[in-house]
């Protein structure tokens, strides 16, 4: 291993520098724990989690492994209600609604992602895990530093050299450096614009050539000649998320690792169609006709409250027409092995 891989595995304290990607929606503690024990970093994500359920996984991650794990937060701006807005994206779901017999949702929007906060420092401030990451660039440097005063290191994504440059400049331990190939949001901060986005290739060794710390590659590497390449580019190690998918200990929803068993999953699109920020998931009806991207969709994360009857009443009935499907555009690594094994595997790729 390069010596940048082992100024990383230093900073992780893990002895592989494989990171299980943090994914809201599709694993809880079970499979972070999975991954740490094996020797790689275990992410446990809580952008879906409120202050009780915070404490109760990191409880049970911390009973299941001794080893370091990664906490892992979105840290977006509070979103901005627009009336109008709002009416526009329920006027364009108004005939999904008809078409399943449900009533017109006039419940009003709700942010269903948590912003990082100061009660989360709070939780993290007892269970002080090893590494924290964010998502959408960093909270306060206020909070930053409560979370860095408890010895926790700090990571964040950047897509673009632009946002690696700004990241480092705020102190981030390391750098990942997620590719456009990524399942999941874009962890896109300084622009808006999908244009600025750059595939894992590219934008890999230009941010290693920008930034003075290591850089972790995300995006499409599903196996270990994906590793191999990562650090060939001058990665110090990887974060895979769409390859983990089909583990065991992940909670991914039957109709979703049907999506990524299948050739369905080969189309995958940006969209914000489903909470109002860019992600890539596998194409399906909603996305297809309301999508990709789409500007009547409110802001982050307050698109998503509309959708979920529509998703629910349709899952029920054996639909995925309205789930956001998220995948990376490689799945051909997802294999339904145990995550340990998954880890040695991509491990592999790092001789
Ligand atoms: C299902 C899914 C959910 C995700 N959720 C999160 C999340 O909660 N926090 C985060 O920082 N990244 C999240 N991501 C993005 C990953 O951190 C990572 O950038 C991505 O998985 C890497 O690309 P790959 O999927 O091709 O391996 C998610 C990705 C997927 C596939």
């Amino acid at each position: 291993m390069s010596r940048n891989s082992d100024s990383l595995r230093q900073i992780l304290g893990v002895e592989l520098p494989i990171i299980q990607a943090p994914m809201a929606g599709v694993q809880a503690n079970a499979l972070a724990a999975a991954v740490s024990n094996a020797g790689g970093l275990g992410s446990l994500p809580c952008a879906l989690l409120d202050v009780d359920g915070m404490r109760a996984e990191l409880a049970a991650l911390a009973s299941a492994t001794a080893a370091p794990f990664n906490v892992n937060f979105f840290c977006h701006k509070p979103p901005r209600i627009d009336a109008d807005r709002e009416a526009r994206w329920r006027a364009a779901l108004a005939p999904y609604y008809k078409e399943l017999g449900l009533e017109p949702d006039t419940s009003p929007a709700a942010g269903a992602r948590i912003a990082f906060n100061s009660d989360a420092a709070d939780v993290l401030a007892d269970f002080k895990p090893r590494v924290v990451s964010f998502h959408f660039g960093l909270p306060s440097a206020e909070l930053v530093g409560r979370v860095k005063s408890r010895g926790a290191k700090v990571l964040s994504t950047a897509t673009t050299v632009d946002e690696a440059l700004w990241l480092e400049a705020h102190g981030v331990d390391a750098i990942i450096a997620q590719g456009v190939e990524a399942g999941g949001h874009r962890g896109m901060f300084l622009s808006e614009d999908v244009s600025t986005q750059v595939g894992t290739l590219a934008l890999l060794p230009q941010i290693v050539r920008a930034v003075g710390v290591p850089v972790v590659a995300a995006g499409g590497i599903a196996d270990a000649r994906g590793v191999s390449a990562a650090l060939a580019l001058g990665a110090a190690g990887v974060q895979a998320g769409t390859a983990y998918l089909l583990c065991p200990e992940a909670t991914t929803s039957a109709i979703h690792r049907a999506a990524l068993k299948s050739e369905t999953a080969r189309h995958t699109a940006l969209t914000n169609v489903f909470t109002g920020r860019p992600a890539r998931g596998i194409m399906n009806r909603i996305i297809r006709e309301l999508g990709p991207m789409s500007p009547a969709a409110p802001e982050f994360p307050l698109a998503a409250s509309a959708i979920l009857p529509l998703r629910a009443k349709a899952e029920a009935q054996g639909s995925s027409d309205f789930s956001s499907l998220w995948s990376g555009q490689n799945a051909s690594g997802c294999r339904e092995v145990p995550a340990a094994e998954l880890t040695r595997q991509l491990a592999e790729g790092l001789q």
